[in-house]
């Protein structure tokens, strides 16, 4: 058993699914692939308004179609804007995998702000626990990759897009998550499907690279142990020590380069 928690599975919510015949077929894909629990996450940024109540009825229609087979639950991809974080605060469950206490957290891949540090801390204080969302395909975390391991230092936890270690976004992000992979920093694999076409809603295919990499148990941690715990609201099964940060000598070899956050 698979578990997702993290596509664009339902229709008219944002650059996800375009119908619910579509979503149905996106289901079935899951299904066949071996997935048996997916948390449908529409976008909350700029382009697309989160509104629940209209994200449970899309569910309740999807779940309605594919009946027990598949178990359908709601969260969102949640960006980390002010207004975001400002509306949490007053509703934690709005926003949360299946109304639990990890929350998807999405960064624009052209700036992060030096206040990311102090709004990740804050969303700790209110008892989430943040899931950074595909850093493998953020050029700026890909650049600088101890923020990332600031944060996960911080409590926050790492999925990465099961397409990133199949080649689909490149063969930069394919070798970033190899190494981030090799070097234990990741919690979740993830489809962040939106159609079931050219971002399909597979895992399967990624979980035996992961096998054939990092053996079995591990595979089975970052797709169904870690995911379902997530899923549940329990604390991560597999969630390996992190090394001190200050204790790691710069990689040699790498090239420096001038972004700023
Ligand atoms: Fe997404």
């Amino acid at each position: 058993m698979m578990v997702d928690i993290h596509c664009h599975i339902l229709a008219g919510l944002d650059d996800g699914a375009s119908s619910l015949e579509e979503s149905v077929e996106m289901a079935e894909m899951a299904i066949a692939d071996g997935i048996t629990h997916v948390v449908a996450t529409p976008h909350s940024n700029g382009e697309y308004q989160f509104d629940p109540q209209r994200v449970r009825e899309r569910r309740d229609e999807l779940q309605d179609r594919v009946g027990n087979r598949l178990t359908l639950a709601t969260g969102c991809d949640f960006h980390l804007s002010y207004e975001n974080v400002q509306d949490i605060k007053t509703n934690i469950a709005k926003y949360t995998l299946n109304q639990k206490n990890y929350l998807l957290v999405e960064f624009a891949d052209f700036a992060i702000p030096p206040s990311a540090d102090d709004t990740l801390h804050q969303l700790h204080l209110l008892g989430l626990s943040p899931v950074i969302t595909h850093p493998e395909r953020n050029r700026l975390l890909r650049a600088q990759p101890d923020r990332l391991r600031r944060w996960l230092h911080q409590g926050c936890y790492v999925q990465i897009t099961a397409q990133s270690l199949l080649g689909k976004w490149g063969k930069g992000t394919q070798k970033q998550v190899e190494e981030w992979l090799d070097e234990d920093i990741v919690h979740f694999f993830a489809s962040d499907a939106h159609n079931a076409t050219t971002r399909p809603l597979k895992l399967a295919e990624a979980r035996e690279v992961v096998v054939q990499r990092r053996g079995e148990s591990i595979a089975k941690a970052l797709f169904e142990e870690n995911p379902l715990a997530a899923f549940e609201g329990r604390a991560l099964p597999y969630e390996p020590q992190q090394p001190d940060i200050a204790a790691r000598a710069p990689r040699a070899g790498r090239r420096k380069r001038f972004i700023f956050f």
